[in-house]
């Protein structure tokens, strides 16, 4: 496994729209492993593959906060969302700051898993949040785009929440 680079924030490969993924193969699969440590290394909560230059439908998450639960989608579809959320949000390709976003409260997924098998995954609050922020990654959305207010950087929120 290795870390990748993380693109950031006027990259232009964020804005795009990535493509299903039809069969596990070792590039893919390896690909995951790197998704995965590229995540857990950044600390971060979610990853897109596009985040590392690939426009292939995958989004590894993991809201635990042991860090050690990963959750692996590929070709994932919301197919339910219900009630609302705003809270601080923040992401990988925009390093040191965060803003309010609106999300779902709770939502249900459909995708394949690593094996390609068919997988239901639901998920409140947190995890609710990062399966919208991380699909939308793979439509080339940004939550720059749906913050209320301005963007913050993270460490006067820090002082803010004092
Ligand atoms: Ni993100």
């Amino acid at each position: 496994m290795s870390v990748r680079k993380i693109r950031v924030l006027g990259d232009e490969i964020l804005g795009k729209v990535s493509k299903p993924v039809k069969e596990m193969n070792e590039k893919t699969g390896k690909l995951i492993e790197d998704m995965l440590e590229t995540m857990y290394d950044a600390g971060g909560v979610g990853l897109a593959a596009v985040q590392v230059g690939v426009l292939k439908r995958i989004v590894v998450i993991d809201v635990t906060e042991e860090a050690n639960n990963p959750i692996i989608l590929i070709n994932p579809s919301i197919t339910k969302a219900e009630g609302e959320q705003t809270g601080s949000e923040g992401c990988l390709s925009v390093p040191g700051k965060s803003g309010e976003v609106t999300r779902p409260e709770y939502i249900e997924v459909e995708a394949l898993d690593e094996n390609m098998e068919p997988v239901k995954l639901s998920g409140n609050g947190l995890l609710a949040r990062a399966f919208a922020h991380e699909l939308d990654h793979l439509d080339g959305k940004m939550y720059v785009d749906l913050v209320e207010g301005r963007l913050y950087d993270v460490n006067e929120e820090e002082q803010e929440d004092e």
